[in-house]
């Protein structure tokens, strides 16, 4: 047992069934740098404080940033028999400087080197999500320009329902992901506080500086409680959270796009690099990618229900279970980012069917609501203008045309304050520039929004 850290007390070495069993390292060597920048700011920590001496730091140091390329070039041999990131990178360390690398455990434990490790990884991963989302947020608005006078067909109950324009729909998705960078932020900040320092779960009689540590590693402040700290794994749940989120909104886009893309609806062209094709049928495109970015959402979704149950009455503090919670959470972030890297090209690179679109408009009476709104406007009460509008369609059903189709005698028949003003709220595009209140698809509302958006957008960095 002497290769072990712990094999002080065994007397029996292990099975190898239980180092293939218990082991990490095959999927949390994806820790590394965290793992080896948290050690060097702790390193410079027991140095301050004189719990090493300034040459010891060095030399610890310097064999860690070796270790860290040696990580990077391939070359460092991953042990499976030292269980994990932090056993490995320390058992590399101890091989090359000797006892000065048995000091680097100092005042620490796995359990809060694990959660320091972690808390980092999160806050890069957050980063990187945040700024993917930046990206796909460009893309929305990089097209209301260019489709700024497309008006759309929009569905409730996926019935055809009001007319409203296309760069609505596209910042309606942008409006999404700013909710889900809130939540990243907010995440950011409960994540961003120092765990090392609570050792395995007492704290230590050791004369620590966390603050000192927390500084070195930009973290925000430090974790109050070390019984707390040891098994803390909230702040990765509520990663996972965002991350569903942020899946959830994308499954919602590409479910919208897939059916947009059928040839019963043919709003859009998808790019045929972002397709494929049957391995029977000859002639088909698939939207693939948008199938998978649906699909995979489920993953996400899966992955936050297992970190859930995984916390789910586990005594305080550390407990092995804890372990388990780097794939799922590991899975959720590369998975998120994938669809991310995708659904940018795809939201900038698809091209609306303009005519298939508008020689749809006509039909489904989408003028309806803004007659009714019309009439509430000459002192209607509302339920009667609905009746009426009502009354109208029918009308308009039965005779096969549209509602500025109906002749004026049957408007003013209809109610007496009806005169020909009436057609100057019919047709599509009455009906949309008819909408002023604030958040709503009129040209003016929209424009404004664009305009809030590039704003925020630019301002913004890159
Ligand atoms: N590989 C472990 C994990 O990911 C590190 C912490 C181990 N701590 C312990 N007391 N065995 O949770």
């Amino acid at each position: 047992m002497a290769d072990k850290a712990w094999g002080g007390v065994f007397n029996e070495a292990t099975d190898s069934r239980v180092e293939g069993f218990t082991e990490s390292v095959s999927f949390d060597r994806r820790l590394y740098a965290h793992d080896i920048a948290g050690s060097i700011a702790h390193a410079g920590m027991l140095a301050k404080v004189g719990l090493i001496s300034k040459d010891e730091c060095r030399q610890i140091e310097q064999a860690l940033e070796e270790i860290r390329r040696e990580i990077e070039q391939g070359g460092f041999p991953f042990k499976v028999e030292l269980e994990d990131i932090h056993m490995n990178i320390e058992s590399a360390l101890i091989d090359r400087i000797g006892d000065v690398g048995r000091k680097l455990h100092t005042s620490r434990s796995r359990n809060d080197q694990v959660a320091t490790d972690m808390r980092l990884w999160v806050r890069e991963a957050i980063g990187q999500i945040d700024e993917q989302i930046i990206e796909l947020q460009r893309a929305f608005v990089g097209r209301c320009g260019a489709d700024a006078d497309v008006i759309l067909p929009g569905y409730t109950h996926m019935q055809r329902a009001q007319p409203v324009l296309a760069p609505h729909c596209w910042l309606s998705y942008c409006e999404k992901f700013q909710r889900d960078r809130g939540r990243l932020a907010d995440c950011r900040r409960r994540t961003n506080i120092l765990s090392l320092g609570a050792a395995a779960l007492a704290g230590t009689s050791l004369p620590i500086d966390r603050d000192d540590v927390a500084e070195r590693l930009g973290f925000d402040g430090v974790m109050a409680n070390s019984i707390d700290t040891a098994g803390d794994r909230d702040f990765l749940v509520e990663f996972a959270f965002v991350l569903a989120m942020i899946a959830e909104h994308l499954s919602t886009w590409a479910e919208e796009w897939i059916i947009w893309s059928t040839d019963e609806f043919n709003f859009l062209k998808l790019p045929q690099a972002f397709c494929t094709g049957s391995s029977i049928m000859p002639q088909k495109v698939n939207p693939d990618v948008l199938e998978l970015i649906r699909g995979k959402t489920a993953r996400v979704i899966g992955n936050l229900q297992t970190l859930l149950v995984l916390i789910k009455g586990l005594p305080q503090a550390y407990n092995r279970d804890l372990q388990e919670d780097k794939p799922p959470l590991f899975d959720s972030f590369d998975t998120v980012k994938a669809s991310l890297e995708l659904a940018a090209p795809l939201v900038a690179d698809t091209e609306l069917n303009r005519p298939a679109i508008a020689e749809r408009l006509n039909r489904g009476h989408l003028d309806a609501t803004a007659l009714m709104e019309y009439l509430i406007r000459l002192d209607i009460p509302q339920r009667t203008a609905h009746a009426l509008v009502g009354r109208l369609v029918r009308k308009a059903l039965d005779r096969g045309v549209r509602l500025k189709d109906i002749p004026i005698d049957d408007f003013k028949a209809a109610h007496a304050k009806l005169d020909e003003s009436v057609y100057d709220v019919l047709g599509v595009e009455h009906s949309v520039a008819a909408m002023t209140s604030y958040g709503s698809t009129g040209p003016d509302q929209v424009k404004e929004q664009v305009k809030r958006w590039k704003e925020r957008l630019s301002a913004t960095k890159e």
